[in-house]
């Protein structure tokens, strides 16, 4: 079977390189997508360890359609009886990006007759009741070029289960995973966040170097799907438990609010690791490193959406010191600020360009001071 991980924009080499990690071998990496080939047991695997890919599919078939007589009959030669049989609720989704079939709910529409017409044509009924597991069939036709594919995750994978509460602006799980993936965190090194808000990329540090698999505790569409063997994911969560670590680490999350404190160590606890990570009430620029040649990754608001630009301006003082204070490690901040490096007084000597939701941000790294 084929499989590709989708992933949130610039963060294709951090799902590949986890693959590669979990032993699954990349197939072909493309833009917002990384392929693998494999069986149940590596979509198992890649469902409960990946930390910053959005969802995995199978993928069903991908071919040329410039009509929807062209697009109904490459769904409709699919073998559906196959993989979703009598009773399976399809649900289809569609997406269309400078194609000639640009309407999404004609798309949809055309592709469930044709996966319907599919499976009356081996299941000789009238009528398929749609009363068992769900399957999430997304097309996606980029270019004319379409893709038919199963959703095998049902939910996104940044829902790992333990930020219930709501904060402004918090960083995706899986985002602020494929960040320490970038900044090269590692269990043996400090970590430091020092506008943590919900908690979340102290919260990911700390499931990285205790490897907590972030799917562990949750379920997946493809369990229930009818060619699919739960045990397959029984024995992944296993392996991944039994992998997990219980080391001391140097993991530090602080933030001006008390408020964000309390929630960042709430999340904290339902993901099982408040006993690993510091916490602080403390406005950053006061904030003095705590261990040597660590890892800082701040998101401090950006202006557009938390603070007037009036503040910014103290809020960036603030920041240029902070970074002064943690010279010796490897520093990277997420900012959509526009004018950030000017306002902060500092070059940043790489930068990366991202989406964090749909502002453009731009992730500073100032490199360690020898
Ligand atoms: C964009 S949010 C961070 C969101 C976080 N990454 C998450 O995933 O929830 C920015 C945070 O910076 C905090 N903050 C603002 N000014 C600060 C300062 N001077 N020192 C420390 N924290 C500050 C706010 O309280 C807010 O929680």
């Amino acid at each position: 079977m084929r499989f590709f991980v989708t992933t949130p924009f610039s963060m294709e080499k951090p799902v590949k390189n986890q693959l590669l990690r979990l032993g699954i071998e990349v197939d072909n990496v493309t833009e917002g997508r990384v392929y693998f080939n494999g069986e149940q047991e590596q979509l198992a695997a890649a469902c409960i360890n990946i930390r910053c890919g959005d969802r995995i599919f199978r993928e069903i078939a991908s071919f040329d359609a410039f009509t929807f007589d062209e697009l109904f009959d490459n769904v409709n030669k699919i073998n559906w009886a196959d993989i979703i049989g009598l009773g399976g609720k399809i649900n289809v989704s569609a997406k269309c990006v400078r194609s000639k079939l640009m309407s999404p709910s004609d798309v949809q529409r055309i592709t469930k007759m044709a996966i319907i017409k599919s499976i009356q044509r081996k299941i000789k009924k009238d009528k398929l009741p749609e009363i068992n597991e769900e399957y999430p069939i997304e097309v996606h036709i980029n270019k004319d070029k379409v893709t038919v594919a199963l959703d095998c995750c049902g939910v996104s994978l940044h829902k790992r289960g333990y930020r219930v509460k709501n904060a402004v602006a918090p960083l995706r799980e899986t985002f602020a995973a494929g960040l320490l993936e970038i900044a090269g965190y590692r269990a043996e090194k400090p970590f430091c966040d020092n506008f943590c808000g919900s908690g979340t990329l102290a919260i990911e540090a700390a499931m990285i170097g205790l490897n907590i698999a972030p799917g562990a505790n949750r379920n997946f569409a493809c369990e229930k799907f009818k060619s699919f063997d739960a045990r397959v994911f029984d024995s992944a969560r296993s392996k991944a438990k039994s992998e997990e670590k219980d080391i001391l680490l140097n993991v530090t999350a602080s933030d001006i609010s008390p408020e964000m404190v309390d929630m960042a160590r709430f999340h904290a606890r339902r993901a099982g690791v408040e006993n690993h990570i510091n916490f602080k009430v403390c406005p950053a620029g006061k904030s003095i490193p705590k261990g040597d040649n660590g890892i800082l990754i701040i998101n401090p608001p950006y202006g557009e959406r938390l603070e007037d630009r009036a503040s910014m301006i103290t809020l960036s003082k603030e920041i240029g010191q902070m970074l002064e204070n943690y010279s010796s490690w490897n520093r990277f901040v997420l900012s959509g600020y526009k004018n950030f490096e000017k306002a902060v007084g500092k070059r940043a000597q790489k930068t990366r360009r991202f989406y964090n939701g749909n502002i453009e941000c731009n992730l500073y790294h100032f490199f360690e001071k020898k």
